[in-house]
């Protein structure tokens, strides 16, 4: 029986949509590439804003008429865009057979083997006990794995519905992600990326209520195999000093931090339920800068937050000149029912106004990024070869998140490979490849920030 999974949204769904592929495979199922030719679809969603949602629906659409040819299809929709719309997919899209949750994906045989036998359910259980480092998986890469070490969020920042798709806060027991580390270097892998929703809070839900992402990264880095730690997303006002100290002496953890902002004005901080002000974002980038040699930062922004005036958001314009993010993702508020903000406040700034806003962040954010880039230009620099992109080049990332494009060959791929620098853009470092690991011997060196003249 073969199997296709579409994964819209965030890393977490990969990861899932990873774990399931593993569970599917193992019980015999067959991956394939073409929807068409699938008995099984599962579409793994995402909810965070309205788009994504409409993506969903049009998918179901898709894939539905498919049935029209092949009467045994099973169609399956789970992530969040099923946790927040619950029964009302199974009443609005009748070709699909069940809705599952964020909880259980690792309950997917099961339900798979329910829909066989005529079962037409939604089930939305706990199962994330069941989460275990030996769990079958079939990631993509083969040399970086996403770990994921916590599961929810408990914020509530009043636009998001996360919280309510994928519930209350829960960390990985400690042991089993280090377990799960330790079977990707068996394996071979060298990149790894620790992912939740706050993961600097990791471990307060421990007992002692002290985070514990610096304890885990330091742990991961004595794995042998293991070249670099990289954490996703941290949440502004949970940075410990003990998890600033650790990615600045840990020489396998990556000098970069992805610092969801969303805004620079304290009066949208506020109404957004950001637990910071804008001042003390100023100074959290401050300690980082100060003691993380080389740091790239990025960040998340959304504009048009209902009550947004010219002069909040111009203040937002000014922690960005100010900051100079590495990479800023923004979007346009986009009301989410069940939260506090659809609930409470009016979507008031218009569209056209909002449009104009995320233009005018994206026109700033690529003059930074050519800007900060141009000191790359002919200097050579130390990557790990991650693949090849469609039009051909091979590409690799620095251990400060900077993307290099160069020609190679699929052998370096999770190998070393110094760069020299011979174009910058606003995106990407273009360069040629001067050496690799068989040749040098980056262990003596610094492994690290290579950027040497
Ligand atoms: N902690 C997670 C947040 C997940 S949501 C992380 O940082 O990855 C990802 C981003 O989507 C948020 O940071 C926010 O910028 C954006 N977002 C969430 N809800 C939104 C909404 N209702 N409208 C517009 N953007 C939203
Ligand atoms: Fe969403 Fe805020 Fe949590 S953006 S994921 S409620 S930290």
């Amino acid at each position: 029986m073969k199997f296709y999974i579409k994964t819209f949204g965030c890393q977490m769904n990969v990861n899932e949509s990873e774990i399931m592929s593993g569970l599917l495979t193992r019980e015999g199922y067959e991956w394939t590439e073409n929807p068409e030719n699938a008995n099984l679809i599962i579409l793994n969603t995402c909810a965070v804003r309205e788009k994504a949602e409409n993506k969903m629906h049009g998918a179901i659409g898709e894939y539905g008429r498919f049935k029209n040819k092949n009467k045994d299809l099973i169609l399956a929709v789970g992530g969040c865009s099923s946790e927040k719309e619950r029964d009302e997919i199974l009443k609005r899209h009748k070709k699909v057979n069940f809705i599952f949750g964020t909880r259980n994906v690792v309950d997917i045989v099961n339900m798979v083997n329910r829909a066989k036998r005529g079962e037409k359910f939604s089930d939305f259980s706990d199962k994330l006990s069941d989460m275990s480092h030996d769990l079958p998986k079939m990631p993509n890469s083969l040399h970086h794995a996403w770990v994921t070490i916590q599961y929810g969020c408990n914020k509530y920042c009043s636009y998001c519905i996360v919280p309510y798709t994928r519930g209350f806060e829960k960390s990985r027991d400690f042991e089993d992600i280090i377990n799960e580390v330790k079977d990707y270097a068996k394996k071979g892998y060298r990149e790894i990326t620790f992912l939740g929703q706050n993961v600097d809070s990791y471990g307060k839900d421990f007992g002692d209520g002290k985070p514990k992402l610096d304890k885990l990264i330091k742990e991961a880095a004595k794995v042998e195999g293991i070249e670099r730690i990289w954490f996703m997303t941290s949440y502004p006002s949970d940075i410990t000093d003990e998890l600033i100290d650790t990615i600045a002496k840990e020489p396998k953890a990556a000098n970069y931090f992805h610092l969801p902002v969303q805004a620079g004005s304290n009066n949208m901080l506020e109404a957004m339920n950001r637990k910071y002000t804008k001042e003390q974002f100023y100074k959290l980038v401050h300690r980082v800068r100060s003691k993380v040699k080389g740091v790239t930062l990025s960040t998340d922004i959304i504009v048009g937050f209902p009550g947004e005036t010219h002069e909040d958001y111009l203040e937002t314009l000014q922690l960005i000149k100010d900051i100079r993010f590495e990479k800023v993702n923004i979007a346009e508020y986009s009301p989410r029912e069940g939260t506090i903000a659809a609930k409470f406040k009016e979507d008031n700034v218009s569209k056209e106004e909002k449009n104009k806003r995320l233009m005018e962040i994206v026109e700033i954010e690529k003059n930074i990024g050519r800007e900060e880039n141009e000191k790359y230009a002919e200097k050579i620099i130390r990557v790990i070869q991650e693949g090849k992109t469609k039009h051909g080049m091979h590409f690799g990332r620095t251990i400060n998140n900077k993307v290099v494009m160069f020609d190679s060959i699929d052998e370096y791929n999770g190998k070393y490979v110094d760069v020299k620098i011979r174009r910058v853009s606003a995106g990407p470092l273009y360069g040629q490849k001067i050496a690799d690991e068989t040749q040098v011997d980056f262990k003596k060196e610094d492994p690290t920030l290579k950027i040497f003249d």
